[in-house]
């Protein structure tokens, strides 16, 4: 172990075990005490990760963090809960480690702590908002008619329709992220159903 890691861990428990079945109670004691610790620490690396979409246009008229708090705003001004506005605000924000798959990316982070409606939303509102572009790329813009008869198809075309498509204004007033934080904050306090739940709670 190096000086600059003892620096940073060593002032920290550490579990004895070499392989995981070596492992004691006594072990996962001091691995789950810094698991509560760290997970409260999860929105402010969303906020963090989320920043690194600044000034990324990527060919667009509005860069990609402003895309996302239009379309936050957008949901927010029109009476969307918190769960869907930080959905919204969030649902690009795998663009950077998800290159071919970012709705996904968005969709797993958010997915301890929103309705399965809002996940499914965010999961698949790419193939939704392909209407408005895919035939410009030579591809199929009717792909989200796949979806079709899905219970949350019409949710999911509506948040497209109504938030994400709509947010490239370069003249809108969008709020700032710092409005927004507080709703991540509370979003992301607690999952409301996770196997890891039960973790937090003890
Ligand atoms: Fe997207
Ligand atoms: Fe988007």
């Amino acid at each position: 172990m190096n000086t600059m890691t003892e620096t940073l861990h060593g002032a920290h428990e550490h579990a004895k075990f070499r392989e995981m079945k070596e492992g004691t109670a006594e072990d996962w004691a001091i691995i789950g005490k810094e698991y509560r610790e760290f997970a409260k620490g999860l929105p402010d690396r969303v906020l963090d990760h989320l920043k690194l979409l600044k000034g990324d246009f990527g060919g667009f008229p509005v860069c990609r963090l402003e895309h996302s708090l239009q379309t936050a705003t957008r949901a927010h001004r029109d009476g969307r809960d918190e769960q869907y506005v930080v959905m919204a605000l969030l649902h690009d924000i795998g663009d950077t480690l998800g290159s071919y798959n970012h709705p996904e990316v968005a969709a797993s982070i958010i997915k301890p702590f929103v309705t399965d409606e809002i996940h499914w939303i965010c999961e698949n509102h790419g193939a939704f908002q392909g209407y408005y572009y895919f035939h410009f790329l030579g591809m199929d813009k009717d792909a989200r008619e796949k979806f079709r008869g899905h219970p949350h198809f019409e949710a999911c075309r509506e948040f497209c329709e109504k938030y994400d498509q709509a947010a490239f204004d370069p003249d809108y007033e969008s709020e700032s992220l710092e409005f927004f934080e507080p709703m991540v904050r509370r979003v992301m306090e607690r999952p409301l159903a996770s196997m890891y739940a039960k973790v937090v709670d003890d």
